[in-house]
């Protein structure tokens, strides 16, 4: 039983004269000029609440794009008690019913609706045309056909060996009970993937996402009913982080859960999920992909360019709100005065401001919350004489929340900013000594915390060779020569360990097995 292969979604040019762009800018133009009205979710219900927040464009937050209804514990019982209603039905359809409809979601993404959710992407969560394209309609539409394909070879494999007179086969069974999906604002596609993935394994799914991505959250739930999951089976709801945990963590029907967002909230829902163990009926899954502080290491072989590159979009692109981004550099003495002028060039050039102008490469930070932790961060290493301004230092919250791309060179490898994860446009260089390559891969690691990415760029193959073993277990996804931003489903599988998660690869088989239970059944003639 073979699913059409999954071959990656082309990225669209949104050039000026480009179709693309013309439907793009009629959807952002329809999307700023009406008020939505969100509801939540619920088996076959909207739920409207009253209970109103606002959602407005980070980077114009004077402009009102809508406003979405928030609840309770209530709301999300009823969102479980939906969910396990569905459960019967959803898990006795044949698995190749479930993959029609996802791979009818990624057909929806791919075309009617890319325009519609690359708007609400730009607008929502501050990305330009280019980063809401390779998220919230390329990486999704892989996630979402990808998995298809990965699902299929899943319920394909079979024990190797029957002897004479016996049948061994293995069922793949939904997890006993709902999973919940918790997702982040700084990836549509991950927002989509997260209950997905679960769902097209047979599971009933209740979904929270961050309040930041709503708008968006609320464009892929019009998808996943328009493909035709039926109602209960993804229950998308809106509510304090804390309420729900408590309503979900205690529930004997909780039977795993799908998150991407931050490493202390996902230890503290590990540490109830630990306290609470007694009153499951099974071991939850617990999958998470978390915070990252994830490196660039230059040796004093590379070439400055490549490495400026890789710095500039490792960075900056997305106000380095990707778990992935660069945001620690370790440049040899002999590179640093080429890498700093090309990167101070170049940054020279960066227009920041609204999404809507597509000359912007710089769009706004998501909240004020962020805002205010950066500029504290920044005016922190303003204020610091072991500390060098570099480039940028900047920021102005009256329109949006606009920080201005930085870099700073520090003096102290365990300066904070090379040890903190800040999750936004700051880069921290330290410039190390050229015969110091071996002891700087040390400091990299001691310091790897977080283990997410990072990059080696060097045209010595033997530091390629010593940089990818001396730094294993600092990195779950490991670039040479590029930035360390940018998976693509399909090809580099995602994800890291330490306290950058489970490491259960996103967009992966290891990732569908998490949302399985399967059973041996042993038959004898
Ligand atoms: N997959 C994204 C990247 O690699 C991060 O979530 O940049």
């Amino acid at each position: 039983f073979n699913v059409p292969p999954a071959v990656n979604e082309p990225v669209l040019n949104y050039g000026p004269r480009s179709v693309e762009r013309a439907a793009l800018k009629a959807a952002l133009e329809a999307a700023r000029s009406q008020q939505v009205d969100i509801p939540m979710y619920i088996g076959a219900d909207e739920v409207r609440t009253g209970n109103l927040k606002e959602l407005r464009p980070p980077h114009d937050h004077k402009h009102l794009l809508g406003t979405f209804h928030f609840g309770d514990k209530s709301h999300v019982n009823a969102a479980i008690d939906a969910a396990l209603a569905a459960k019967a039905d959803w898990e006795n359809l044949p698995w190749e019913q479930r993959a029609a409809i996802f791979l009818k979601a990624a057909d929806l993404v791919a075309g009617p609706y890319r325009a519609t959710i690359n708007a609400a992407t730009m607008l929502g969560q501050s990305k330009n045309a280019y980063q809401a394209e390779i998220d919230a309609a390329c990486e999704f539409v892989d996630f979402l056909r990808f998995n298809v394909q990965y699902m299929t070879e899943i319920y394909q494999q079979q024990p190797p060996v029957s002897g004479k007179g016996i049948w061994n086969r293995v069922e793949q069974r939904p997890l006993e009970g709902f999973v919940f999906a918790l997702t982040p604002f700084n990836f549509t596609a991950i927002a989509g993937n997260l209950p997905a993935s679960a769902a097209m394994m047979g599971n009933v799914v209740v979904w929270k996402p961050a309040d930041t991505q709503v708008y968006a959250a609320n464009v892929i739930m019009q998808i996943f009913k328009e493909a035709g999951v039926p109602p209960g089976v993804i229950n998308l709801i809106y509510a304090d982080g804390p309420e729900v945990g408590e309503v979900v963590f205690n529930h004997p029907d909780f039977a795993g859960i799908h998150f991407t967002g931050s490493t202390g909230v996902f230890q503290n829902i590990w540490q109830t999920i630990g306290t609470n163990i007694h009153k499951y009926k099974t071991y939850p899954r617990i999958v998470g992909e978390t915070g990252g502080k994830d490196f660039v290491l230059a040796h004093p072989s590379a070439n400055a360019d490549v490495v400026a590159v890789a710095l500039l979009r490792g960075a900056f692109e997305y106000q380095g709100q990707k778990c992935s981004a660069a945001s620690r550099a370790y440049i040899p003495a002999s590179l640093w005065p080429a890498v700093k002028e090309h990167m101070v060039r170049e940054m020279a050039t960066f227009k920041m401001g609204p999404t809507e102008d597509f000359e912007n490469f710089i769009n706004a930070v998501i909240s004020e919350v962020s805002f205010d932790k950066l500029a504290k961060y920044i005016d922190d290493a303003k204020a610091d004489d072991s500390v060098e301004l570099i480039a940028g230092g900047n920021y102005d919250k009256s329109q949006g929340w606009f920080i201005e791309p930085t870099v700073i060179k520090v003096d102290d490898p365990f300066y904070v900013t090379m040890c903190t994860e800040l999750f936004g446009p700051v880069l921290s260089v330290y410039v190390y000594e050229d015969d110091q390559f071996e002891q700087i891969m040390d400091t990299i690691d001691k310091t790897s915390i977080y283990a997410l990415t990072g990059s080696i760029i060097s045209q010595d193959r033997y530091a390629i060779a010593q940089a990818t073993q001396r730094l294993r277990n600092a990195a779950g996804n490991f670039y040479v020569n590029d930035k360390p931003t940018g998976a693509v489903v399909g090809q580099q599988p995602f994800g890291g360990a330490r306290g950058s998660g489970t490491n259960d690869k996103a967009g992966s088989m290891i990732n569908l097995l998490r949302w399985v239970s399967p059973r041996t059944i042993k038959e004898t003639f």
